[in-house]
């Protein structure tokens, strides 16, 4: 299947969003769809795979123009595409949305559809319960979902906006296992959106680069990590690191005492920790070991069901989120839409939300002080803009945006999570001139490097265990790879 696409265009109000793309995607390839935060990937996608029509412009498959309106039709031309946040119905089983997503969905008998399910699933090694409630599955196996559904509906064209955001190395390893068994073995064309450029070296056969809307480069691959960040911003950017302070005899802004964490399928026992001012703590672990629980507690959202817990020497234990936040900690999510951000209010109804404290909102003020915010953390998108209107790293911009100036204690999961490399280290910067103010740091990330570059300790969760790493500052991404799947016992002695 060969897709055209001409001329497209796209415009929200002021933002040019499409501008004149024109692309050509072959069957049997992997192509990267590269390109800074806002550079309207995801919104060439979603056209593409019926989501949103274009406002002009053609596409073309096999020579012949198609017009489709949703994606059910595009779904029928053969192009399905995986959502940036995956939209399957949570209350419903793995099998009623597999059975819900087809066409005449409700009809199709049970037994036929769970044999299909199972038959996908186990072709590409994917873990897929029929009878689990969608809630229930990470990140990674709702994706998994999604792929089975759409290749189950007979598409060609796979599309993928950051899929590996928020799923662990492991399912990973899946996916693009499959991805690669799709293009070569069954012809598939797979486009896929990504800031992990180790990603794309590693799985695509072509790139295309877009900024501001248009398309600005492509090239075969090979290519190395500095030819695509030249391609993408037009010009090298300098390694980044980072000083580190001698933090001794600065005070404890967090204490925990043998605290006991219970989650859904696993527990953190007995742990004792203190975290200084200042002091930058990362967590690693695959997605689920234990490390949510502890950003969780350290932001009163998880009660510990024993031990103590104190920030700045006061006692918190069993204190509501309020309280905790009162107390000078900023939280920051890594579902941005489910927890961190609210999903129809607009960015001026999220600062009046925080800085608005009387019963009477004033709106003038808080319009002028998000605008403000706008300005000074570039969060391309304006005061009475839907915050889901935002391209994903501008969400992230907003979160930050919406963080307290100096807080006691910072606590963030996947700070960086689908922001371009540029972006990614400006909200490093962000976060350390907090640091500097004397913010302890407590950060979680799948991102190896990164915790390796900015942590001044590292904690390695691993099903509920947890590993302190013992010179952060001279650990190895290698090292920190056998310890993040479990293998603890080989470096203790
Ligand atoms: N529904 C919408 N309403 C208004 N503006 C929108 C909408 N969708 C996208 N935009 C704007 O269009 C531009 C391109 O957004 P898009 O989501 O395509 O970027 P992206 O390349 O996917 O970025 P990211 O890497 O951050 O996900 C952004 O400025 C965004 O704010
Ligand atoms: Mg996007």
């Amino acid at each position: 299947m060969e897709i055209e696409l001409h001329h497209i265009h796209k415009r929200f109000g002021p933002v040019h969003a499409n501008n004149d793309v024109n692309l050509t995607f072959h069957g049997g390839r992997i192509v990267g769809i590269l390109g800074e935060n806002g550079a309207g990937k995801s919104t060439l996608m979603k056209i593409l795979s019926g989501y949103q029509p274009a406002d002009s412009g053609e596409i073309h498959i096999d020579g012949q123009r198609v017009i489709y309106h949703g994606t059910q039709q595009a779904i029928q031309h053969g192009i399905g595409m995986l959502q940036q946040d995956p939209l399957d119905v949570a209350a419903f089983t793995v099998l009623e949305n597999f059975i819900y997503g087809q066409p005449g969905g409700q009809q199709l008998p049970r037994k036929a559809a769970a044999e299909q399910l199972s038959t996908i699933s186990r072709r590409f090694g994917f873990e897929l319960d029929p009878d689990t409630p969608c809630y229930h599955l990470s990140i990674g196996q709702r994706q998994q979902l999604e792929i089975v559904r759409l290749l189950a509906l007979g598409v060609k064209t796979l599309i993928l906006d950051e899929p590996t955001t928020g799923i662990s190395a492991e399912q990973k390893q899946i996916l693009f296992d499959a991805l690669r068994e799709l293009a070569t073995k069954d012809g598939m064309s797979v486009l896929l959106v990504s800031h992990k450029l180790e990603d794309v070296i590693a799985l695509c056969h072509e790139v295309a680069v877009l900024r501001a809307g248009r398309v600005v480069g492509a090239k075969e691959m090979p290519a190395t990590t500095r030819q695509l960040v030249t391609l993408m911003f037009g010009q090298e950017l300098a390694p980044q690191t980072r000083t580190r302070e001698n933090l001794q005899g600065r005070p404890e802004a967090v204490r925990l005492d043998g605290v006991t964490l219970r989650g859904k399928r696993l527990s953190v026992e007995n742990l004792s920790l203190s975290i200084r001012a200042g002091e930058v703590i990362g967590l690693a672990g695959l997605d689920g070991s234990g490390q949510e629980l502890l950003l969780r507690a350290c932001a009163g959202l998880v009660k510990p069901a024993s031990g103590r817990l104190y920030l700045g020497g006061h006692d918190m234990t069993g204190q509501s989120y309020r309280q905790f936040l009162a107390q000078g900690v900023a939280f920051g999510a890594a579902g941005r839409l489910e927890e961190g951000l609210v999903g129809g209010l607009t960015l001026t109804e999220h600062i009046a939300l925080i800085t608005e404290t009387n019963t009477v909102i004033d709106w003038g003020r808080a319009r002028q002080h998000t605008a403000d915010q706008i300005k000074l953390y570039d969060v391309r998108g304006r005061p009475e803009s839907r915050i889901e209107t935002l391209s994903g790293g501008n969400q992230q911009r907003m979160l930050m945006a919406l963080m307290p100036q100096k807080p006691l204690l910072l606590v963030l999961e996947q700070p960086t999570r689908g922001l371009d490399v540029d972006s990614a280290r400006w909200i490093w910067e962000q976060l350390f001139t907090r640091q500097a103010t004397g913010a302890a740091m407590v950060f979680s990330t799948p991102d190896l490097d990164e915790l390796v570059t900015y942590s001044d300790r590292i904690l390695v969760f691993y099903s509920g265990q947890v590993y302190e790493v013992k010179d952060a500052t001279r650990t190895t991404i290698d090292e920190l790879g056998r310890l993040i799947g479990g293998h603890f016992e080989e470096q203790t002695q």
